[in-house]
């Protein structure tokens, strides 16, 4: 069984609304985006050929409720492959291009300093579930936490 421990990817103003960033988490790319306030991480490597999703568009899905008839769905976001267009579901992972495929998605949280600080009893670099090898803590803010 894989333990899995939290990683402290940054403060949250480092990947805000509307964006997305390629982090180390454990020495693997992660790509985190930020999609209107709420956090999705995959690894970042597509599953086709290994192009960085993180450079990827993210888009809503469709659905259809009858033949012809399709939905627009902004709050299941997808991220399109920029190399060849596959799209994988943010929160599974999952290829909308071949059924088949998935891209590994990963649990991502927002927390703040102070419980993480807490947890670490004051130390600079928090142990306990926490790895924060290259992020200051500070009580002030909130940061983005990646399990792997
Ligand atoms: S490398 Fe991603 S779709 Fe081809």
């Amino acid at each position: 069984v894989n333990e899995l421990h939290k990683y402290v990817v940054g403060p949250v103003s480092s990947v805000p609304p509307g964006s997305q960033r390629r982090v180390d988490v454990a020495g693997r790319a992660v790509a985190v985006f930020n999609v209107d306030g709420r956090y999705y991480a995959l690894r970042d490597v597509c599953p086709h050929r290994g192009a960085a999703l993180s450079a990827g568009l993210v888009v809503g899905s469709f659905g259809a409720t009858a033949p012809g008839a399709y939905l627009y769905d902004p709050s299941r976001p997808l991220v399109r492959c920029p190399w060849h267009g596959w799209e994988y579901d943010l929160v599974t992972g999952q290829s909308w291009c071949d059924a088949g495929s998935r891209v590994r998605a990963l649990q991502v949280s927002v927390e703040s300093g102070r419980s993480m600080l807490e947890a670490g009893a004051g130390e600079e670099r928090v142990p306990g579930p926490y790895v924060a090898e290259t992020v200051r803590i500070s009580v002030e803010d909130d940061y983005i936490v990646v399990e792997a």
